[in-house]
């Protein structure tokens, strides 16, 4: 199914995308802020490197974490990236059949718990339907029950597209461990260039993976063009704190004491280093929101979750 998407409406795309890079240029002589200050300069962290020097140094970051990465998620944040996760899952509410597109999906961990959501709704219907029939016999529940494909997605699917090879082999490997096959591909591909054919997906999602983009304003562009016209753009990312107690602890923590977690843990000092600066450079929540209604996405809003440590972006392609 996935393979159906890829690709396709290329070459007209080739000819929109020179526009759009003359577009970002301008955009980016015009506004100062998170946008680069000439075109081909962007950061890194709190480095100011150029953008072919940001995409390896940020390839580089996730060849080298990727073994640990699950882990120092869990340390760093003690768990609680799973609720925030979770958090994503339960306001994208898919419905049966729902196509996702996981962009920055590494590990799989979006993936799972779509896998998750949609097998224990599915459950929920059968259990409904069997509740209905008033008048079966305990066998006739029991060879109903068994009949149904408990695993099935019931025409569900997600597609992991991330860029980094080491993240999909930990992220595939995984879902081995876990069982999870079923209505799950993994694609290697670049947020900025999707390699899919344009209004493919339902519901489009990046959990802590937009602010590593070079472009971001691309990946949006992105997003937009492979959602099908009615589909959800759902964004979980790092944001600014909106309580100024919380955020000194918070600066704090993510200074002294994350860095020395990624030395302990994954020996790598530098990547957690550059994972809190990237924090710090990316957009507010409202400027965040903009570039993604300048995206085309309409009835964009947010969520902060712990106070705005991390917040929720969604958008409709209308
Ligand atoms: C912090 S991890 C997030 C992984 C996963 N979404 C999660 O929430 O655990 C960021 C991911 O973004 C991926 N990434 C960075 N730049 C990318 C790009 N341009 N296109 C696709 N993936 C990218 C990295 O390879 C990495 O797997």
């Amino acid at each position: 199914m996935a393979a159906s998407m890829v690709v396709g409406s290329r070459r007209v795309w080739d000819g929109c995308r020179r526009g759009q890079r003359v577009l970002r240029l301008l955009r980016g002589l015009c506004s100062g802020g998170q946008r680069p200050a000439t075109d081909g300069e962007t950061h890194f962290g709190f480095q100011t490197v150029s953008e072919s020097e940001k995409s390896e140094k940020v390839y580089q970051v996730f060849e080298n974490v990727a073994k640990k990465y699950d882990l120092m998620n869990d340390s760093m944040s003690l768990g609680i990236h799973r609720l925030w996760k979770d958090n994503l899952l339960h306001q994208m509410n898919p419905y049966p059949g729902s196509q996702l597109l996981d962009v920055a999906g590494g590990t799989g961990d979006i993936a799972f718990r779509f896998i998750n959501y949609v097998r224990s709704q599915r459950e929920r219907r059968i259990q409904q339907q069997l509740r209905s029939h008033q008048n079966l016999s305990w066998q006739e529940i029991t060879k109903l029950y068994h009949e149904e494909d408990h695993q099935s997605l019931g025409g569900s699917h997600v597609v992991v597209c991330d860029i980094n090879k080491e993240m999909l082999k930990v992220g595939k490997k995984k879902s081995q461990r876990l069982g999870y096959s079923k209505g799950l591909s993994w694609v290697l591909g670049d947020a900025e260039e999707l390699p899919f054919n344009n209004d493919s997906f339902d519901i489009y999602t990046i959990a802590f993976g937009i602010r590593n983009v070079t472009h971001i304003d691309q990946a949006l562009q992105e997003a937009y063009r492979v959602l099908k016209p009615g589909g959800r753009f759902l964004c979980l990312e790092f944001s600014h704190v909106n309580n100024s107690f919380i955020s000194s602890l918070y600066d704090l923590y993510s200074f002294q004491v994350i860095p020395v977690l990624g030395e302990v843990i994954a020996g790598d000092w530098k990547s957690y280093q550059y994972l809190v600066e990237s924090i710090r450079r990316f957009p507010s929540q409202v400027e965040f929101k903009e570039m993604i209604e300048d995206a085309g996405f309409l009835k964009v809003d947010y969520q902060n979750l712990g106070s705005g440590i991390v917040a929720i972006h969604s958008g409709f392609k209308l």
